[in-house]
């Protein structure tokens, strides 16, 4: 028999009885609905010390924060185990796993009968957005892991207010089923992280479901992130005719008080989070940058046409390995308290530590494994103390830069959208598309190198349209079309650049410094959408001459930044070439907008 240690905290018919069935079909020994408070946080991990999941870590040194390893199979997204079952393949086009959604419901159903046995299942109503915000949207996960609930509750706006939306019964809500697959059967005990070795992650478009199985990590679980926010969101976009994307969103706040707000796209790895909350470089005084979101934005036509976006999340789930006082203060600064830390390395003293953090690492600590860790192991076999992939959960409230409209239900105004890969060649620091077309085709072609964290060939240029390859919950062709679609909507389109910080010269070295320094690319990008900035035109857009940008406390020789931003043409052409994989791939689905634009740039070189 099913206890419920809280009663079902809706009026919502359809909500209780899709409960009702899910437990039976999951079998859990508790019901337990979200309410959301501090005290069921507490209790929640509270439980997780228990069990050895969590650590509570120094609360000197890191009040409210929290310590957790996972299994050492359980440590990133599974994209091979990721699928998209719309009805048909072709939806899900050549850059998804697709399975018929009712073969993959049949092997599901086998998977999560009895699969919640001896653990409580909790019932969390959560908001993807402010609560009320028309730009918002509403989920419901149910789950049996603690640990997704807490790392939900500060990545979402969850629990009794949610349930109030949800009650109204107006607004469409995204069933998410989520289990580790780790059943407690008799008297087992359990372990520190439970999951189970076969992974699901498996979206029904039309249905706007998410059914996720075997995993207990990040994005695997925490269903209102990737899972919702940018592969279902993708289609309910399409769908009504708004955008959701891999993009940070930052407010630029000029020495006059005026600022302008830009969406940005990168690939992982490329530093979304620390241009996130870019510290201004010296000389630029009296410029300041506003941390709207670092991950995801959902981005719509107001009544005017103008478009306005929203963060759909509440917290930062950052990467920790890299993030430091002088790469990021504000993001150090955000997560001092009140944080989840997972797979880093854990110090003597109660706190926590990654490669990059300090210039000195701790004379030894547990690595994210476990296990002992020095420095002088680390010389010997190559160990890291903490997992590449580790992480911080951290209140988006917290950062000291965090946006004043950062909740606003009505979003933010974006006058430039920025996408940007990591290119050691051709790719110059800037250039702005010519128009909204050509944004979307330098957008759709863009790539990035990969990286020794990466499988395979290093350095090789690998196509990630838009930050959205992992992400877009369908055909990648007839996503380009609705972004070439987007425009008729839009009274004023906002602006389109490209960035790369990362191009290299002959000898092999960084030819821009980056981080701080960026602002002064910024403050082109700000100057060009308000009309003040000139610019060159070059066959790939306009770009900066030397004298646009702002040089006040930077030593940048002129021969050196018309290296960074010359424009090669035979590399170019070669570059051009590089598309064809994508347009062959994608050929039946492209809109003729991408066809014409790659003659255009072509007869331009
Ligand atoms: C992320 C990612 O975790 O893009 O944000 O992989
Ligand atoms: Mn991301």
């Amino acid at each position: 028999m099913i206890k419920t240690i809280s009663a079902p905290l809706t009026t919502n018919k359809h909500l209780a009885r899709w409960v009702e069935k899910m437990a039976d079909l999951t079998q859990p020994d508790t019901i337990h609905w979200i309410d959301g408070s501090q005290a069921e946080y507490d209790f929640l991990c509270g439980k997780l010390m228990d069990v050895g999941t969590f650590t509570k870590l120094n609360p000197d040194l890191w009040p409210g924060c929290f310590y957790a390893r996972s299994d050492a199979k359980d440590v990133a997204r599974v994209e091979e185990r990721t699928y998209i079952c719309s009805l048909s393949k072709d939806n899900a086009g050549p850059t998804n796993n697709w399975e018929d959604p009712f073969v993959m419901r049949r092997k599901l159903k086998q998977l999560f009968r009895g699969c919640m046995r001896g653990r409580t299942m909790y019932v969390l109503a959560f908001s993807m957005g402010p609560v009320g915000s028309p730009m918002s949207q509403l989920g419901v996960q149910l789950t049996d892991s603690e640990y997704a609930v807490v790392n939900m509750r500060i990545m979402a706006r969850v629990g009794l207010p949610v349930l109030a939306e949800i009650d109204k019964d107006i607004q469409r809500v995204v069933s998410c089923m989520h289990s580790v697959g780790a059943p407690l059967l008799g008297r087992q005990k359990d372990v520190p992280w439970p999951c189970n070795d076969e992974k699901y992650i498996v979206h029904f478009p039309e249905t706007r479901e998410i059914w996720s199985y075997g995993s207990g990590y990040g994005g695997n679980a925490l269903l209102g992130k990737k899972c919702f926010a940018l592969r279902i969101a993708s289609n309910i976009a399409r769908d009504e005719g708004w955008m959701a994307e891999h993009m940070l969103i930052v407010g630029l706040e000029n020495p006059q008080g005026q600022k302008t707000y830009v969406a940005a796209a990168f690939p992982s790895a490329c530093g979304k989070t620390n241009f996130a909350m870019m510290v201004t470089p010296r000389g630029m005084e009296g410029w300041k940058v506003w941390t709207v979101g670092d991950d995801i934005a959902w981005i719509k036509p107001d009544a005017n046409g103008s478009l306005r976006a929203i963060n759909p999340e509440s917290g930062f789930f950052g990467v920790a390995p890299g993030t430091s006082a002088k790469t990021n203060p504000n993001a150090m600064a955000t997560l001092r308290k009140n944080t989840i830390f997972t797979n880093v390395a854990l110090t003597p003293d109660g706190g926590v530590w990654w490669e990059g953090m300090t210039d000195i690492p701790p004379a030894e600590c547990l690595d994210w494994k476990g296990q002992r860790w020095t420095p002088e192991i680390a010389k010997a076999t190559g160990a890291t103390a903490a997992h590449p992939n580790g992480r911080f959960t951290a209140p988006a409230s917290q950062c000291p830069v965090i946006d004043e409209s950062w909740e606003s239900p009505a979003g933010v105004p974006i006058s430039a959208i920025i996408f940007g890969g990591r290119r050691s060649t051709t790719m110059p620091l800037v250039f702005q598309a010519f128009n909204w077309s050509a944004g979307v085709y330098s957008a759709a072609t863009m790539g990035s190198e990969t990286t020794a964290a990466a499988a395979g060939a290093l350095g090789k240029v690998r196509r990630d349209p838009m930050a959205m390859l992992p992400f877009c919950g369908y055909h990648m062709g007839d996503y380009f079309r609705h972004w070439i679609r987007m425009q008729r909507s839009l009274s004023t389109t906002p602006r389109v650049f490209h960035v790369n910080w990362f191009r290299k010269s002959e000898n092999g070295k960084f030819l821009w410094p980056g981080f701080s320094e960026n602002m002064r690319v910024l403050k082109w990008i700000v100057d060009r959408v308000g009309g003040r900035a000139q610019g060159k035109e070059t066959p790939i857009g306009w770009t900066p001459h030397y004298e646009d940008i702002y040089w006040n406390g930077l030593e940048f020789p002129q021969a050196q930044f018309d290296e960074l931003q010359r424009v090669d043409r035979a590399a170019w052409k070669q570059e051009v070439m590089g598309h064809e994989e994508l347009f062959i791939a994608l050929h039946d689905h492209l809109p003729p907008e991408m066809i014409y634009e790659r003659e255009l740039l072509i007869c331009r070189l």
